[in-house]
């Protein structure tokens, strides 16, 4: 198992679907975890649900989502040697010409915009060799009707993480796209070869650490069996 001890990790969106799976991962592997949260609710039953080791989980209630709130919980959190981004969620509506402008607005400003912030304000505080992980999801990669701003949000997002490795060598940063739905606390079962939030959260502790030295990579897995052991 990979070992995390002496790590401090922000995962923005810890406090999600997925997140807290990676939230939970990363604390078994031995790494103190920083998850802000704009709802307090959700970090109490973050903390509730990752049982033993919530002695090294930090919760911060604010917004990763704006400047402001991103550079306040920075400056309240300390060190931080890697970053685990699982932003944004799903959506899916209308086809493209029915669209509102505010909903398009909206689905971006949660994900790809969400992403920016978090990477402007939080790239500059990691040391040498830390790394930096954009989780993301099929949408990515895949065209089909009626999901235009999350679809063109996780494709950008694929791009922004290429761009923040080639800006910064000295860190370690890619894209973790998991290209099924995910098994989550809400939804524990699903058909086999689904994902789940836990397997993501045991890879992202393996990119955090020494073992992985590659940057700028997008590693896609479509199925559990992808997922080296
Ligand atoms: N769920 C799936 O089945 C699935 C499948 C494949 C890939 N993925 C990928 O996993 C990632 C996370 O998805 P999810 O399903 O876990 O989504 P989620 O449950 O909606 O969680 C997303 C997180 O993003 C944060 N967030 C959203 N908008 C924000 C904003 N405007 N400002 C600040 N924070 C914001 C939320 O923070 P708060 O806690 O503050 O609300 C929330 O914790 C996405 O990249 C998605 O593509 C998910």
């Amino acid at each position: 198992m990979t070992d995390l001890h002496g790590q401090r990790i922000l995962v923005a969106g810890g406090a999600g679907e997925v997140g807290e799976g990676i939230t939970r991962q990363l604390l078994r592997a031995g790494a103190t975890v920083i998850v802000p949260s704009r709802n307090a609710d959700k970090l109490k039953k973050l903390a509730e649900w990752v049982g033993e080791d919530n002695d090294r989980l930090i919760t911060i209630e604010g917004s990763i989502g704006t400047v402001e709130g991103a550079q306040t919980i920075r400056d309240s959190v300390g060190e931080i040697n890697h970053v685990v981004a699982s932003l944004g969620g799903w959506w899916q509506g209308k086809p493209i010409a029915e669209i509102e402008l505010d909903v398009w607005h909206q689905v971006i400003d949660n994900s790809l915009t969400a992403h920016f912030i978090t990477a402007k304000v939080f790239l500059p505080v990691l040391k040498d060799g830390g790394s930096y992980t954009l989780i993301n999801g099929g949408a990515a990669l895949h065209s089909m009707p009626n999901v235009a701003p999350i679809a063109v949000s996780a494709s950008s997002q694929l791009k922004l993480g290429e761009l923040m490795a080639v800006e910064n060598p000295n860190l370690r940063i890619n894209s973790l796209v998991l290209a099924t739905p995910v098994l989550t606390r809400s939804r524990p079962t699903g058909q086999d070869g689904w994902l789940s939030a836990d397997d993501a959260g045991r890879y992202c502790a393996y990119l955090a650490s020494d073992a992985f030295s590659q940057t700028g990579k997008t590693i896609i897995f479509q199925s559990v069996d992808q997922i080296p052991a």
